[in-house]
């Protein structure tokens, strides 16, 4: 029989809510916390509406999907995570913020605890130095849509112990996620491929190679990727596109990170992606993610 855990989920958003349905389907008490009383009640609803579709898409049965929904809790205050074995870090991608946030953690949950942050470009030892027991601290990179996605990056950093890395593993099994491991450095796997490739794609659409129909018809159809690129980026969000590939572009210097300026025009233009209903293309539905 698997592990049951308690988690907190730090940060209510895209990530944080997909990450807390993760929690709660795999059997795990889930305690979310977000210190915007408005993003976490939309992050519950987000969690719920996920299990109501499953429900409804017979994915799900409405026993295990009440049974999720039951063990999902909000939480306005921090003190109240003491009982969580594993931390889920999910917050603004602030390094300042991450580091102070771990440094609080160290006065509320056990010694014994994992701390696992979620970044997308920041060092994983720099927001464990924020901690007084920098050895339990990991970086386990969740892809989103959290709760479709299989893959979780494993990221050790300087003076993450085994005996964190191994319990992190054996944490992710009780998930069914599948765990790569790689380094503490900018963009771990995943984003180290992904952002150069976007890149390439928005460049290609904007110097008129193909439509974004097109592109994204020839990635699937020849590449066998579940969407093409225009899809996918509606999915992350414009701004977090710009955002993540901004970072990685200042940590590593090469110009393949630095966004094409037709990313700029769209974010500036409120054109996000699904979220605000227009990105690439247009969406009537604005869910987070879908079941
Ligand atoms: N969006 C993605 O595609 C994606 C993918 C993988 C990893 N990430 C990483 O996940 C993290 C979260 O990203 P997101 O897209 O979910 O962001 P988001 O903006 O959707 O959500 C962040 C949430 O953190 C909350 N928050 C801010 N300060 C807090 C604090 N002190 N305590 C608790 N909550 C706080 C905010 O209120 C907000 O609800 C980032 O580190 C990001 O790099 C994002």
């Amino acid at each position: 029989m698997t592990a049951t855990y308690t988690v907190a989920v730090l940060g209510a958003g895209t990530m944080g809510s997909g990450i807390a349905a993760v929690m709660a389907r795999a059997g795990h008490q889930t305690l979310l916390f977000d210190v915007e009383d408005d993003k976490l009640a939309r992050g519950v609803e987000t969690v719920h509406g996920f299990f109501d579709r499953s429900v409804a898409l017979g994915k799900l049965d409405d026993a295990r999907a009440s049974g999720a929904k039951s063990r999902l809790a909000a939480v306005t205050d921090l003190t109240e995570l003491g009982a969580a074995d594993v931390v889920v870090e999910a917050v603004y991608e602030d390094l300042a913020l991450k580091k102070d946030l771990f440094a609080q953690l160290d006065d509320v949950v056990s010694p014994s605890a994992l701390l696992h942050t979620n970044t997308s470009t920041l060092s994983v030892t720099g927001i464990a130095s924020g901690s007084r027991h920098p050895e339990r601290v990991v970086g386990t990179h969740y892809c989103n849509p959290a709760p479709l996605m299989k893959l979780v990056e494993v990221a050790p950093g300087r003076h993450t112990a085994d005996w964190a890395q191994k319990a992190t593993l054996d944490f992710l099994d009780s998930l069914r996620k599948s765990a790569v491991i790689t380094r503490d450095r900018p963009g771990f796997i995943v984003n180290r491929f992904l952002i150069p490739w976007e890149n390439r794609c928005i460049a290609a659409l904007e110097s008129g190679l193909g439509s974004r129909e097109s592109i994204d018809a020839a990635v699937t159809g020849a590449l066998g990727h579940p969407m093409g690129p225009f899809r996918l980026l509606d999915v992350v969000g414009l701004d977090i596109h710009q955002q993540v590939a901004t970072r990685l572009y200042e940590q590593l210097r090469d110009p393949r990170f630095f966004p094409p300026p037709m990313v700029e025009r769209m974010v500036a233009a409120g054109e996000l992606g699904r979220k605000t209903g227009r990105g690439f293309y247009t969406y009537d539905d604005t869910r987070l993610f879908g079941s």
